[in-house]
């Protein structure tokens, strides 16, 4: 794993070049996009058996050789987004050979509820980020074409039994949960949401929220990823 570098919000560099900062607590992370971990598959797998899975929904599917081929070899249904078309055409070559798997050329959220999200986003949370400019990096990646707009109301509000794996732009991930969230319990109890990038502004504070909200939130060992079963909420009851 390659150490985090300190990040320097004041640096005039564009590129790469990290300095130490004095007080600033947030961090450039470099990583494996692909989630493809023998944890993360034994997880998914058991997901699928024990809670009866029928379908998948992933936001960001990249080249489709990470989560999405682990998700493809549960034979479950998986239906995938992608804004980028560059990606979504090499990820429907890699998965060509599962019938099972829909690589769909779309938007997680609304673009204009993404593009609300990102200008209004503060980017002052103590964790890692892709960027010293995390708006405009994070706003390059959803200013595609693309064919469905909205796609996660498309594909994941309704009441089949769904995993629903959050992992697409760093910058929207938050805006993609509380998106997900608002679909209300009906919806949620037939959902286990798991979530990548759990130490990283994609889904920091979505782990908070399910948690403050009363939800039973699993962590992986190597702290990378979350599931949650969100059938279940612990409700405070007044004495
Ligand atoms: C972290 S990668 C996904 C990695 C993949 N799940 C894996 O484990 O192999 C994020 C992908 O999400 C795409 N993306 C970013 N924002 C998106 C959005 N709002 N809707 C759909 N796709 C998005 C990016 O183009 C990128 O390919």
């Amino acid at each position: 794993m390659i150490e985090p570098t300190r990040f320097n919000p004041n640096s005039k560099t564009v590129t790469a070049s990290i300095e130490k900062s004095t007080d600033d607590k947030r961090f450039i992370r470099s990583y494996d996009i692909n989630l493809k971990s023998e944890e993360f598959t034994e997880v998914i797998n058991d997901i699928v058996k024990k809670y009866d899975i029928d379908e998948i929904v992933e936001t960001g599917t990249f080249n489709g050789l990470g989560s999405t081929t682990v998700f493809a070899n549960t034979g479950k249904y998986v239906f995938t987004i992608e804004c980028n078309y560059n990606n979504f055409v090499t990820a429907i070559q890699n998965l060509a050979r599962f019938e099972n798997v829909c690589v769909v050329n779309g938007l997680s959220v609304s673009r204009k509820d993404l593009i609300d999200f990102l200008l209004n986003e503060k980017f002052d949370a103590e964790t890692s980020y892709d960027s010293q400019y995390p708006k405009t990096f994070y706003m390059r990646e959803i200013v595609h074409n693309v064919v469905v707009d909205d796609a996660l109301s498309v594909f994941a509000k309704n009441n089949n039994r769904q995993i629903v794996f959050l992992d697409s732009a760093g910058g929207v991930g938050y805006c993609e949960f509380n998106h997900f969230m608002s679909f209300g319990d009906d919806i949620l109890k037939n959902k286990i949401l798991v979530l990548d990038d759990i130490d990283h502004i994609k889904h920091v504070r979505s782990v908070d929220s399910l948690k403050a909200n009363g939800y039973e939130v699993n962590i992986s060992k190597d702290k990378r990823f979350a599931w949650c079963d969100l059938s279940v909420k612990n409700t405070i009851t007044k004495p």
